[in-house]
């Protein structure tokens, strides 16, 4: 019998820099439930990928002087070799430049506009106008349609004013279908309180969007208008597409504007997915909601969907689950729907928007350097505890610290707790002693459990049942509290029948048998249930219990307590959650990530407090360094290590470091740190926190009120646990290169650039 189908989808992440700890969350959430899914019999499509085009790619692409094809080239991979770290089962990968993701813009927008060709111009979904308005290229978000000066919503920044021809898409006629559909599928996005949100967005209106640029050359041409090149959003939600082979089929169809005729073959009776143009059938049948753009729509006896999709996208799409970031709930539950609606497509069953990871209460993002790298966390795991942990002790505390949904926090120290609590001391400790006990007692053989009518079977039954249905809700925390109840059920009833000592009674055996049976059984059962989440070590785990079943593949919903056969020869044992010194893994975690931030400038903490301040960080190293090109060279990113006196560098080089004034409102010693002081520096736009090595030239006090010279544009960075966020400049005097700060003597305001 074939199995059913879940296809579910990552957002496809931008490939301008290289992943963090938050893009990660999305990435290890949808793992988790693909592998649940997998494990409830359906045959699963994960597609993840990246997202290539874009203003914000071809700057980051000019300032490292390489094309934007060679920085996507490289920074794809960096992702796919992160998700190979993480263990991400994902099925399908697209890139945004890829040539099948082309076509199948090209094709979606062709199919669009030949459902059109036979409506007045006024009411075809996709028209040619003048656009004008602010536009934010870090977010990609059109901010305001109107020229006046905005600030982006997301991030803050100054949105830039655009003016020129666009193609558009009528959004503003999907209001009704629109509202129409949530009404008629409630809990089409979850949690519930974003549908509010949608519905209340689209519910005050919305306005005709721009789906093509001029100005912009990095980007899918327009076709038969090359000159026009795709807005990134719908190229990039067209990946959800692409990405299992919608564009592969006939697209000759669409080409020659038979896709509409062709794909009513493939529309299920009602109409579902494939009815006239949504706007012409607005027009001419007045049509609401219920009829025409239902999610899961099925195809027909001879499986066809859309000619111009593969016979993977016509198994797969409509999309089970998107699983996004709240911050783009907008383009995913309003403009994604309509450009379905407008093709006569069906559209998906559910989006999920979840919350932030936070970092210092902020949300983890690379523009304000407040990130955590998973790399340095897994190998930083597995090289300290010389087990391979470090994916599992991510992927947990990811799912066991925050409700999912909400936001939620990160740091390093609660991650090396919640190991050692939970997986160490926790599920690791108990499989270790019991397994142990086993092989002493039982010569590794799991013993009978007898006739015992058993509490543990009762409460392991109930607890199956529970953690499913956390899991069929996303309910992750929760879930992963449930199945740990039955890690302390176990924990307590080793504790309190204390079986090293039972066995020493002449009926030992007798005593001890059933009781470390029944707490094997329980082992297993948490196994099977925590192995989406822990895949590593519950593989372990299941194979020292001597199960042989791939556990992958083990049917979750079949699961019972009694599964575990006495007689059984349990496997090799080994530790599957060594414990983690706090102190040295977070250490070592840290100097990981600084080596990412600056590579090849990373030095050791511990190192660190043994040299002088000015030789640990190029922050403090620029207040004493010899001469100001030591400085900018090191605010380059060019390492730390001063250019060649003689060395010449292009103005474009200069250009890359941003000074301005400061003035400096606290200053503060650290304690421990005798070369530095803390302080805080008004730069105009933003008061700056700024280490630097000046302690031994300069005290706090004098410094207050002084204006300096900083380097704005410097990656931030730890010295002490304490982050630096600039660089002071300043002069170095004599042998022991006293600092002397650089400052000015007429009067000039906090902010103003230096060049
Ligand atoms: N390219 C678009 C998405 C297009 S989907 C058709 C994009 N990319 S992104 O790289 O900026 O973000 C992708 C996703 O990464 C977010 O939606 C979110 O799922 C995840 N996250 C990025 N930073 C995050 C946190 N700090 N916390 C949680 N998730 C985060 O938007």
């Amino acid at each position: 019998m074939s199995k059913p189908k879940f296809y579910l989808t990552t957002p496809i992440y931008y490939a301008n820099s290289r992943p963090h700890v938050g893009s990660a969350y999305t990435t290890i959430v949808c793992d988790v439930i693909a592998r649940y899914k997998r494990m409830c019999g359906y045959e699963v499509a994960y597609l993840t990928g990246t997202d290539e085009h874009g203003v914000n790619i071809e700057r980051a692409a000019e300032k490292l002087g390489v094309t934007p094809q060679q920085l996507v080239d490289k920074n794809q991979q960096i992702f796919r070799d992160l998700w190979k770290l993480l263990g991400i089962s994902y099925t399908n990968f697209i890139r945004t430049t890829s040539p099948e993701h082309e076509r199948a813009v090209q094709t979606l927008v062709r199919r669009t506009m030949a459902r059109d060709k036979d409506l007045p111009p006024e009411k075809r979904s996709i028209y040619k106008a003048k656009y004008e308005g602010r536009y934010c290229i870090y977010d990609n978000l059109y901010v305001s349609d109107t020229p006046e000066p905005a600030n982006c919503q997301i991030c803050g920044r100054p949105a830039e004013l655009i003016s020129e021809e666009n193609y558009f898409f009528r959004l503003k006629a999907y209001e009704k279908p629109l509202l129409d559909f949530y009404r008629a599928n409630p809990q089409w996005v979850q949690p519930d309180f974003r549908m509010n949100e949608v519905k209340s967005f689209v519910e005050a209106g919305l306005k005709d969007v721009s789906i093509s640029r001029k100005t912009i050359k990095w980007g899918i041409p327009w076709p038969g208008d090359p000159e026009h090149v795709f807005y990134v959003w719908y190229d990039a939600l067209t990946s959800y597409m692409s990405g299992i082979g919608y564009g592969e089929g006939d697209i000759e169809s669409v080409r020659h504007g038979a896709s509409s005729a062709s794909a009513e073959k493939g529309a299920p009776s009602g109409g579902r997915g494939s009815s006239p143009s949504a706007l012409g059938a607005l027009a001419s049948e007045g049509l609401s909601g219920g009829r025409g753009f239902s999610p899961g729509v099925s195809s027909d006896a001879s499986g066809v969907l859309t000619p111009e999709g593969n016979a993977e996208f016509n198994k797969f799409w409509p999309a089970d689950l998107h699983m996004i970031g709240k911050e783009i709930i907008r383009f995913h539950a309003v403009y994604w729907p309509a450009f379905l609606m407008a093709a006569g497509l069906p559209l998906p069953e559910k989006i999920f928007a979840h919350g932030w990871l936070l970092f210092e209460q902020e949300k983890m993002s690379k523009s304000k350097g407040n990130v955590a790298y998973p790399e340095p966390i897994v190998k930083a795991f597995d090289e300290l505890t010389g087990a391979k942990v470090g994916n599992d002790a991510l992927r947990y505390y990811l799912l066991r610290e925050t409700v999912f949904g909400q936001d939620g926090n990160f740091s390093r120290e609660a991650l090396i707790t919640r190991y050692n609590a939970d997986l160490a001391n926790g599920l690791g400790n108990l499989a270790s002693r019991t397994l142990t006990m086993i092989d002493n007692y039982f010569e590794g053989v799991i013993p009978e459990l007898g006739p015992a009518n058993d509490a543990m079977e009762e409460n392991a039954a109930h607890l199956i049942k529970s953690a499913i249905t956390y899991y069929d809700r996303f309910q992750f925390s929760e879930c992963l509290q449930e199945i740990w109840q039955l890690v302390s059920l176990a924990d307590f009833s080793l504790a309190h029948e204390k079986p090293w000592k039972q066995i020493t009674e002449p009926n030992g055996k007798e005593l001890v048998g059933p009781l470390l049976y029944r707490i094997a059984a329980a082992i297993r059962v948490v196994s099977v249930l925590a192995h989406p989440v822990i895949p590593d070590a519950t593989r372990k785990i299941w194979e020292q219990l001597g199960q042989t079943d791939d556990l992958d593949d083990v049917d979750v919903k079949q699961l019972q307590w009694r599964g575990l056969i006495p007689g059984t020869k349990i496997g090799k044992l080994e530790g599957a959650f060594p414990r983690a010194d706090k102190k040295e893994l977070s250490e070592r975690i840290e100097k990981m990530e600084n080596e990412i931030r600056n590579p090849g400038a990373a030095v050791e903490p511990s190192a660190r407090a043994n040299k002088t301040d000015a030789s640990i960080e190029p922050a403090a190293a620029s207040t004493a360094a010899p001469s100001a090109t030591a400085a900018t060279s090191a605010a380059a990113g060019a390492a730390a290590a001063p250019a060649p006196a003689n060395a010449k560098i292009t103005i474009d080089d200069f250009a890359k470091v941003e000074l301005r004034v400061g003035v400096v409102k606290t200053a503060e010693r650290i304690q421990g740190a005798d070369k530095l002081l803390k302080l805080t520096v008004d730069i105009g736009d933003e008061v700056r926190q700024v280490l630097a090595g000046i302690a031994l030239a300069y005290a706090p006090e004098e410094l207050v009120g002084r204006k300096v010279v900083i380097v704005v544009n410097l990656a931030p960075r730890k010295m002490r646990g304490i982050e630096s966020n600039g660089m002071l400049l300043a002069a170095s005097a004599g042998a022991d290169g006293k600092p002397v700060l650089c400052t000015f003597a007429e009067d000039i305001p906090a902010g103003s650039k230096v060049k």
